[in-house]
């Protein structure tokens, strides 16, 4: 027997736009009412809610936060891939040559810290831990630390794991994925295993970026933002770069996503070339 579809309302879609805004900063315009229905039509069904009024009762009314964090990820867009949007990757490779053989570092001057800061299933970070590592493992007494963050604590089991499919690894230059990836059989599926090397380099934890505060002691020297201030409307998109040039060192770099633009907000930031953006102008 078939259960007739939930209906989404329009007072009931308004409720829960505004409690993803609040709590995710993800803007959803009238546009996305039949997406945002679809998306959570799943979740309705397997929890026996009558109705997505009584669904958003019960996401509001659990105290634990589980049901909040299910919803925002089968709202929120994950789509990533490795070496996504690959001239950054040329670009993160010579800054880590120049910062390398500076003469003059600051005092925390022996670790390269990168801060990947909406980093979904992980491809973001390893791509990261990559190119740093094959430049600095030739450099004796320097390292590279990468925090790696989103708000889904699904993606982040992924990331964690570092296992992709065998395809993933179209992506990866050849010889890049030869030294950091290992093929491993999983659910008789072929797959690509992250290296120790690189996983050591990262740290995976859950943070929202709406937080008021950056709970981080010390600054990075990059961080890549991309492709999910894309979700947020531009007064969120303000507050937010403003907290990342604040948390960048001089001369640290900010990277956003291909399709993202810095143009329509007051921020501190140089503007370099397209989704790249420099902290003052004092190259390290
Ligand atoms: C499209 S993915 C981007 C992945 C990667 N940065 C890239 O460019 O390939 C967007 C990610 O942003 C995360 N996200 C959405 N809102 C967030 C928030 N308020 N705080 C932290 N992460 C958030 C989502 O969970 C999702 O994993």
């Amino acid at each position: 027997m078939t259960t007739a579809a939930a209906e989404l309302s329009r007072k009931d879609y308004e409720l829960f736009r505004a409690l993803v805004y609040r709590e995710s900063g993800i803007s959803l315009g009238d546009e996305k009412m039949q997406l945002v229905k679809g998306r959570l039509a799943k979740r309705i069904r397997n929890g026996d809610f009558k109705s997505f009024g009584q669904y958003y009762e019960h996401v509001v009314n659990d105290t634990s936060g589980e049901e909040l964090s299910q919803l925002l990820d089968a709202i929120s867009t994950n789509t990533t891939h490795l070496f996504r949007e690959a001239n950054h990757f040329d670009f993160l490779r010579e800054i880590v040559e120049k910062w390398a053989s500076a003469k003059k570092r600051d005092a925390d001057g022996k670790t390269l810290r990168i801060w990947s800061a909406a980093c979904s299933s992980g491809e973001e970070p390893y791509s990261i831990a990559m190119v740093a590592h094959r430049v600095l493992r030739q450099v004796p007494g320097l390292s590279v630390k990468i925090l790696a963050t989103d708000i889904s604590t699904r993606m982040l089991a992924r990331a964690r794991a570092g296992r992709y499919r065998i395809e993933a690894a179209e992506k990866v230059p050849a010889d890049l994925c030869k030294t950091y990836f290992r093929q491993v059989q999983d659910a008789n599926q072929p797959t690509i295993e992250a290296v120790p090397e690189i996983r050591q380099t990262i740290t995976f934890s859950r943070f929202n970026l709406m937080d008021p505060t950056f709970p981080f002691k010390k600054g990075f020297n990059v961080i890549f933002c991309r492709n999910v201030m894309i979700y947020f409307d531009s007064a969120t998109q303000e507050t937010l770069v403003n907290k990342f040039a604040m948390h960048l060192h001089p001369g640290g770099h900010l990277l956003i996503g291909h399709s993202e633009s810095l143009n329509r907000i007051k921020q501190p930031l140089t503007y370099l070339r397209p989704t790249i953006y420099q902290n003052g102008k004092t190259a390290r």
